[in-house]
């Protein structure tokens, strides 16, 4: 692997046309993050958050610009860090008709984990996403938060140091995303960098660091604390609204 900067990911003027697409979905962007951050990605529906995570995390070629995450070129060099990095989608990844412990336990094959590896790991893990009751339940028969979890728990199997999780919390009850948040916290003590996107703005103000897309564009970008000064404003909802306004696209 590459030798590090003090930056685990690393993008510069990437850009993302679709095929299909006649926009920029990503359009010129520029990103530094550190490691053990918490960094969260906001925008509007269509502003470009998936399509950067799934190019930073080495799921989709980027049309021009570069990545680097760990020192390494992505897409070029994705399968030397692929064992650090776990990727929680926006759509389930899961598959619906095998069980909680199949899906987990297939992820681990695709790390190359152990049998050995694996169960002491798993055990953890579905010990702290409060799923032990539910190893042996077809995915298809759990309820929305609770997928959510399962997808968590094979995003995390391999214990990456770099998880991406696109609208993490999407239909999880509040008492159930402040365990997320705490659980976040104690992975970013564990030295875990985390990319989430939300559209949750009480939840963007829990990160470290937020970063405001607009139309593929990074338009604003810093501490939750730092914005709010900078917009005069007393909620990151309020500086959502007002930088994204006219955003709303009838696609
Ligand atoms: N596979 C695709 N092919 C063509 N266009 C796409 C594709 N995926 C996304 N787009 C377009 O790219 C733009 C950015 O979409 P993207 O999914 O990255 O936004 P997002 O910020 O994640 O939105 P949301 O908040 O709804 O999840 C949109 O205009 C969308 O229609
Ligand atoms: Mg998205």
């Amino acid at each position: 692997m590459a030798t590090q900067s003090e930056y685990v990911i690393e993008t510069t003027d990437l850009v993302k046309i679709y095929k299909t697409g006649k926009v920029k979905a990503v359009d010129g962007l520029n990103l530094k993050i550190k490691k053990s951050e918490i960094y969260a990605l906001i925008g509007a529906n269509g502003s470009g958050k998936t399509t950067a995570l799934n190019m930073i995390s080495g799921a989709l070629f980027p049309t021009s610009g570069s990545i680097k995450v760990l020192g390494n070129d992505i897409p070029e060099k994705r399968r030397l860090i692929s064992n650090h990095i776990g990727m929680a989608p926006q759509d389930y990844s899961i598959y619906q008709d095998l069980s909680l412990e199949e899906n987990v336990r297939f992820f681990s094959q695709l790390y190359g984990m152990t049998k050995a590896e694996f169960s002491p790991r798993y055990d953890e893990l579905l010990k702290i996403l409060r799923l032990k009751e539910k190893r042996k339940a077809l995915v298809k028969n759990l309820s929305g938060g609770m997928k959510r979890r399962a997808s968590i728990a094979c995003a995390l199997i391999h214990s990456p140091r770099i998880v991406f999780f696109d609208e993490a919390t999407v239909g999880v009850d509040p008492v159930l995303r402040t365990f997320f948040w705490e659980y976040f916290r104690s992975l970013k003590d564990e030295g875990i960098t985390l990319v989430i996107t939300s559209h949750v703005m009480d939840e963007a103000e829990r990160a470290d660091r937020i970063g405001l897309m607009r139309a593929g564009k990074l338009i604003a970008e810093g501490t939750p604390e730092e914005l709010k000064k900078e917009h005069n404003a007393s909620t990151i909802e309020e500086i959502f609204i007002e930088l994204s306004e006219g955003e709303i696209i009838d696609e």
